[in-house]
């Protein structure tokens, strides 16, 4: 019997210390890891007093501020550890209104574990964007938007392979050689998200080639970036946003597109391309749900080919050099929200096809030469309309 109790006993120390191996093995920190957090956030960064990122950040809170030195870094605010070997695979300290500079002697960088590292919309800079980001190998995700680096995108960048999403956006203008940009598409092949926006890319010349299959969203907004959008990507299987903004060196040549495309999102507003029509390829980009062609020198009237776009719910022609008057087969648009065709050339009767666009909520025809009378009630259907601007027009008479 005695020796029955032994071996129970016996069995549950076994049991109890399993289960504390256990716990251990897969919740504690690596004591090291530990101790670079702290580091990190207590010696290389400190707290923004006049932190001004309220607008951007949903939830704007110190995250480190709740990290205790001795208890286990893997239950720390913003601290992902793997459930098997505790090492630090995650950290987001975006919005922690943390303020500071990253030296390559960061602790930072011996987080070599990490997948993914968010330290977006801080006040934390480099100077530059140090070359030990390039250890970080097994990153899927890095976030660095709105920090405040400077200077060259180190060439180890190339080094991230499992890279699936990479935003480096609204940083100080960080630079972009062509060599990097290139050695990084090639080896970062399941790139999935391109957040650039604000970058320097100037000395890029890209054919939009050499793009990962994955691509779903490429940013590249005031870049500076050169070449030529072509097929190529826009053909991408996979891509759903393209936002190309604010790049006057881009010209659009796709004068045919030979694929299916799932693009749903693309701007291409500011680019000021050449005196030029849309290019009929573009009646193929029928999933386009957001089109903003505005802040450009597209001419003639509206080609027809709109009426397949069925599925647009913003569509953004303004500041452009249509003409003509504004054509009937717009009324096909039935899930546009968003209808801006302000500061062209259109000319003609008001347009009552308009009152067909139940779902409206922003209507802005400003800036043309419309005439005759304003037949607002032709409107009568528009419900959901919350904005409405007809103002430097040619209308007369009374308001009907
Ligand atoms: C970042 O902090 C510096 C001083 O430490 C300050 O001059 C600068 O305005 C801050 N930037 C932002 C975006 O808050
Ligand atoms: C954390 O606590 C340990 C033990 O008390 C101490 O040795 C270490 O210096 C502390 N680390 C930091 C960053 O305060
Ligand atoms: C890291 O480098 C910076 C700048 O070179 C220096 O000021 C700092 O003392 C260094 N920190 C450590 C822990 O060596
Ligand atoms: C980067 O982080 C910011 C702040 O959390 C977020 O708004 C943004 O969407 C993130 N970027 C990506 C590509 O997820
Ligand atoms: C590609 O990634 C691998 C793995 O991280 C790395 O060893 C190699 O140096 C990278 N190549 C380039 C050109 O950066
Ligand atoms: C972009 O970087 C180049 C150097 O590659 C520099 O000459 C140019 O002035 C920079 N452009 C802007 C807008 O800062
Ligand atoms: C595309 O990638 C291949 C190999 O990965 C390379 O040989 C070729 O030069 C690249 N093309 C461009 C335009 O970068
Ligand atoms: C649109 O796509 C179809 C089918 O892929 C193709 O035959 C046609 O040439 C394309 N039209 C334009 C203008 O690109
Ligand atoms: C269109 O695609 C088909 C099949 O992918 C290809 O054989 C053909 O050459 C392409 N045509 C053009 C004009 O690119
Ligand atoms: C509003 O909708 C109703 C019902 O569909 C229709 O009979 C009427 O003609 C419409 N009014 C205008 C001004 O379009």
């Amino acid at each position: 019997m005695g020796s029955f109790i032994r071996v129970l006993v016996c069995v549950h120390m076994f049991m109890l210390f399993h289960f504390f191996a256990c716990l251990s093995s897969h919740h504690s920190c690596h004591s090291k890891e530990s101790s670079a957090l702290l580091h990190f956030i207590n010696t290389e960064l400190s707290f923004d007093t006049d932190f001004s990122y309220e607008d951007d950040c949903p939830q704007l809170f110190p995250k480190t501020s709740t990290w205790r030195n001795g208890t286990d870094c893997c239950s720390w605010m913003g601290v992902t550890c793997h459930s098997v070997s505790g090492h630090v695979i995650g950290l987001d300290l975006s919005c922690s209104i943390l303020k500071g500079k990253i030296h390559p002697n960061s602790t930072l960088f011996q987080l070599t574990h990490l997948q993914t590292l968010n330290l977006a919309l801080n006040n934390i800079s480099g100077p530059e964007l140090p070359s030990q980001f390039g250890r970080f190998v097994s990153l899927t995700h890095l976030n660095l938007s709105d920090c405040d680096f400077k200077g060259e995108i180190p060439s180890q960048i190339s080094h991230l392979s499992k890279l699936q999403s990479l935003d480096l956006s609204w940083n100080d203008g960080l630079i972009w050689k062509e060599i990097t940009w290139k050695r990084m598409l090639q080896n970062a092949t399941g790139l999935r998200e391109i957040i650039l926006d604000g970058a320097n890319m100037s000395s890029i010349t890209t054919t939009f080639s050499n793009w990962s299959f994955s691509l779903v969203t490429l940013s590249l907004v005031h870049t500076g970036i050169r070449g030529h959008l072509t097929s190529h990507i826009l053909c991408l299987p996979n891509l759903y946003e393209l936002y190309l903004s604010e790049n006057q060196n881009i010209q659009v040549h796709v004068p045919k597109l030979n694929c299916s495309t799932s693009l749903n999102f693309l701007d291409l507003s500011w680019c000021q391309f050449p005196r030029s029509q849309i290019p009929p390829s573009f009646s193929n980009l029928t999933h386009l749900t957001y089109l903003d062609l505005s802040y450009n020198t597209f001419t003639s009237p509206i080609p027809s080919f709109f009426s397949n776009l069925q599925h647009l719910t913003h569509l953004d022609l303004s500041f452009n050099e249509f003409s003509g008057s504004i054509p009937s087969f717009l009324s096909n648009l039935q899930h546009l929200t968003h209808l801006d065709l302000s500061y062209n050339r259109f000319n003609g009767q008001f347009p009552k096809v308009i009152g067909q666009l139940t779902k409206l909520q922003t209507l802005i025809l400003a800036g043309n030469n419309l005439g005759g009378k304003l037949l607002l009630s032709s409107l009568a259907n528009l419900t959901q309309i919350s904005q409405l601007d007809c103002s430097h027009n040619k209308f007369q008479g009374p308001l009907l």
